[in-house]
């Protein structure tokens, strides 16, 4: 009983954005993403997975108390009921399902380290959702 676990727990939180690159022209903005460049919401899920060997006394990855209190102090707070492109961590980049996932992880990684923070997933929606693990 000595193997690596991978715990995860999934948050929500409800963010604006709309899709524009600042450099290009507002008819190639509109060309490439339509009617993405509106401003409008999504009911955003979060997957935050940590690793680790099982702790033989708590019989945990993690305190799942711990990374609950992290994720929402860092990332939840933050973002829900928020306006993705008006937060300095979106400037110059814009705010997509997988820009969230960066985002978020440089966020969690800082609290959780790489050793334990293996996968973050953010789902757009029902139909949509981008994994990123930090790997370059
Ligand atoms: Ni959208």
């Amino acid at each position: 009983m000595s193997g690596i676990a991978y715990s995860s727990r999934r948050f929500t939180f409800a963010a604006a954005h709309r899709y524009w690159v600042d450099r290009w022209p507002a008819a190639e903005n509109e060309r490439f993403f339509g009617r993405l460049t509106v401003p409008h919401g999504h009911n955003y899920a979060l997957e935050v997975t940590v690793r680790g060997p099982i702790d033989p006394e708590t019989g945990m990855v993690i305190n799942l108390t711990e990374l609950k209190a992290i994720v929402n102090d860092t990332v939840i707070e933050r973002f829900d009921h928020a306006d993705l492109n008006a937060d300095a961590l979106f400037r110059g980049r814009v705010p997509t399902t997988e820009n969230i996932a960066t985002v978020v992880w440089d966020l969690l990684v800082e609290k959780l380290g790489a050793e334990r923070l293996w996968q973050v997933r953010v789902w757009e929606d029902e139909t949509l959702f981008v994994d990123y693990r930090g790997e370059a």
